[in-house]
């Protein structure tokens, strides 16, 4: 199995740049199955999930070309319907080819990839919003079977919960339903925007992206397109906190700073000088930071559940105290037990945490727990004295194309080796 090895304890300097976002990436290559002709996306980033998309889309008959960050999807030839489990399996979020692939074919077979590291993933708003379009929706055992038997026809929805994925999977269907599709208490996350924008590109006619009502009125036909998969705020995210740790001064190039509203005014509060221009965002950390108050995850434009960790490891080694609520998954706080290996103090009851700064962190072995919780220990890794493994960087993997490769622009010391090599 492979590792991160960091020597932490100097600051960062230079420029890092921002790839294609996962999470709008994964729902646009699950649109092109709605497209007849092909389509093709910049700016994709290169990440296991992604390739995994790329194989379910081949499953379902589409043609794939891949070209450094560019994929072209030739979905013309589509016409399989179903999706085998360890395909499914391969990326939590697939859940989100089952509104595209039974509105284009009229029905659609797969299985739910199930509960992961965040907690369990209830899919009932998606069924709700699909079952409303008229899609006959069975569940047995694990696999979900789709059908389409009158075809659909736009709804009203309401969602109780502004869910990123089923706003994108009802989304999807909604596109070619008869009539118009309002979605009601939509999710507002600029990936959402994003799926709207290129849908739209392929002719398809969505109003009120990024407002929480979706106004869809269906077309029966999408054509082809050439699209570029927007910024990964995330990714942005942990960059400029992996500065604000570290210390240093980073240009975080192509970050836009409109979709980071939520996390840059605590940066600030935290004591970082922040200067936004055409280039992206540059940070300028001080000698030590400042706790950075009550923080407390919720939809878009509050702050993400997926920039919890990393802002956690800022908190770890600033002066005074910083507290965190999660609001979004249960079991978001897994990454706290490894912080504390590194001598990060920090008190969970909960969904809440409390976190003491310290002054200083020191290097150790940990786990990689998930995705954001094992970039946030490289984030925290970066300013502890002395060398850290995280293991299971597989998590990571998900969702950093090379994290080394990443922040080694910045000076960082950070390597990929393998458990073996440690051990000798
Ligand atoms: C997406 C993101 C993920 C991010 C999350 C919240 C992708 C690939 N993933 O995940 O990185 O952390 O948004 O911003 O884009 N829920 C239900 N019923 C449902 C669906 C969701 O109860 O049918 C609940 C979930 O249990 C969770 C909350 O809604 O508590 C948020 O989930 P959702 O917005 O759907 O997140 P994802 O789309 O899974």
């Amino acid at each position: 199995m492979q590792c991160l090895k960091i020597e932490g304890g100097f600051p960062l300097q230079g420029e890092i740049p921002v790839h294609g976002a996962k999470n709008s990436a994964l729902p646009l290559l699950a649109a092109a199955v709605l497209c007849r002709e092909e389509v093709i996306f910049h700016n994709c980033p290169g990440l296991s999930d992604v390739a995994a998309a790329c194989r379910i889309l081949e499953q379902l008959g589409c043609r794939i070309r891949r070209e450094g960050s560019t994929i072209a999807v030739d979905p013309s030839a589509i016409g399989n319907h179903w999706v085998p489990d360890h395909l499914m399996r391969e990326m939590r979020s697939s859940v989100v080819f089952l509104g595209s692939v039974a509105a284009r074919l009229g029905e659609a077979s797969l299985c739910f990839p199930g509960g992961c590291e965040l907690g369990a993933r209830p899919i009932d708003l998606h069924l709700m919003g699909l079952r409303a379009l008229g899609m006959e929706i069975t569940e047995q055992e694990r696999h979900i079977y789709a059908r389409v038997p009158n075809g659909l026809r736009g709804a009203r929805i309401h969602l109780r919960f502004p869910s990123v994925g089923a706003t994108e999977n009802i989304l999807l269907a909604a596109v070619l339903a008869e009539g118009e599709t309002v979605i009601e208490n939509a999710a507002r996350e600029p990936e959402i925007g994003d799926l709207a924008a290129f849908l739209n590109c392929c002719g398809a006619k969505i109003r009120g992206a990024g407002s929480g009502t979706l106004m869809v009125e269906g077309v029966p036909r999408l054509h082809g397109c050439s699209y570029t998969v927007m910024p990964d705020r995330i990714e942005a995210a942990t960059w400029l906190c992996c500065g604000a740790s570290a210390g240093g001064e980073i240009l975080v190039s192509g970050a836009r700073p409109e979709h980071l509203e939520s996390l840059l005014p605590l940066l600030e509060r935290m004591g970082c000088r922040l200067r936004l221009d055409a280039a992206g965002i540059r940070l300028q950390a001080p000698e030590r930071l400042s706790g950075c108050g009550e923080v407390v995850t919720s939809p878009y434009p509050g702050f993400p559940t997926d920039m919890q960790a990393v802002l956690m490891a800022c908190a770890c080694s600033a002066e005074g105290e910083s507290s965190f609520e999660e609001t979004i998954f249960e079991n978001r706080f897994r990454h706290s037990a490894e912080f504390e290996k590194m001598g990060a103090r920090i008190q969970v009851e909960g969904m809440k945490a409390r976190v003491y700064g310290v002054r200083s962190l020191q290097g150790a072995d940990v786990t990689a727990t998930d995705l954001r919780g094992g970039a946030a220990m490289a984030a925290l890794a970066l300013r502890a004295e002395g060398s850290t493994i995280i293991r299971d960087i597989r998590h990571i993997d998900r969702g950093y194309e090379c994290l080394e490769r990443d922040l080694s622009l910045l000076g960082a010391s950070i390597r990929r080796v393998n458990e073996e090599e440690i051990k000798s």
